[in-house]
């Protein structure tokens, strides 16, 4: 359950298994007095902690688009949801996010700062599942939407369209329930192979993309769009002809 693209760098961590202590950190920690390993254990015990609500998070909103999916799939014979894919950013990746936006290196500073320690991806076939399964995941009572950015009415000038809500909902633990922000991603399997393919070229290039490679992009981006709209209209009126003994499409 990880977003699956070995190019970006919130989730390259799950690729390789590397060795989790440096040979300069280990030097340290044996020279290391036992105030100071209790005070390492403390902060240890406590980022686990922190990052192990956002597992938590993720698993919950993962379990509400799983019941929609299969609901969907028993009820109506027909599946919105082509995948599902989960990441919790790395300690190292929020405490690199939180430096460069400027926020305090202090966990509930973070808390209240980053909102996409924990993502959610989901990936629709057509534009119409992607706000059809978002009313239904909103509009859930545990649900609470703080933030909605709708880059598929108004696309990002280069091309890029999504559509993201930030949302909190409860995990249960044994000090009583606790809000959780996740940040839910949901788009057409086209933009989601338009936006891995922007992905890769922005980091190869180092975000320094030659003019025709970005000229190109923004072209695909609106072939994307020309696709998801005549799909959107083959699918409708394909399925206004099914028969009862038809497989679900
Ligand atoms: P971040 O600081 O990156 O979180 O940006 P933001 O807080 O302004 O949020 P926004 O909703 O614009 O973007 C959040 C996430 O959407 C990013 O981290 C990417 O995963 C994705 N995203 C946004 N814009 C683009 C884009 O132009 N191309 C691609 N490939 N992904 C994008
Ligand atoms: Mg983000």
């Amino acid at each position: 359950m990880t977003f699956a693209d070995p190019a970006d760098p919130d989730t390259a961590h799950f690729a390789h298994s590397q060795p989790l202590l440096s040979g300069r950190t280990l030097q340290l920690l044996e020279q290391a007095d036992n105030a100071t390993l209790a005070d390492l254990t403390a902060l240890r015990n406590e980022v686990s902690r922190f990052l192990m609500r956002y597992r938590f998070g993720v698993s919950e909103v993962e379990t509400k688009l799983s019941i929609l999916r299969e609901e969907f799939n028993l009820t109506a014979g027909y599946n919105p949801i082509e995948s599902i894919s989960c990441r919790v950013k790395t300690m190292e990746g929020v405490l690199e996010k939180a430096a460069r936006k400027g926020v305090d290196l202090d966990l509930a500073a973070i808390k209240d700062s980053l909102h996409d320690i924990a993502g959610v991806r989901v990936i629709c076939s057509f534009v119409s599942d992607v706000y059809h399964i978002v009313d239904l995941l909103t509009s859930q009572d545990d649900i609470t939407v703080l933030q909605v950015k709708d880059y598929i009415a108004a696309p990002k000038p280069n091309g890029y369209r999504s559509l993201h809500v930030i949302l909190e909902v409860p995990v249960f633990l044994s000090s009583g329930p606790e809000p959780v922000r996740v940040e839910v991603q949901l788009r057409t399997i086209a933009m989601d192979f338009w936006a891995s393919l922007e992905h890769k070229t922005y980091y190869k290039y180092d975000a320094q993309v030659p003019q025709h490679l970005l000229d190109g992009l923004t072209e695909a981006a609106e072939t994307a769009a020309s696709l998801d709209a005549t799909m959107e209209r083959l699918h409708h009126e394909v399925r206004g002809h099914r028969s009862s003994t038809d497989v679900a499409i």
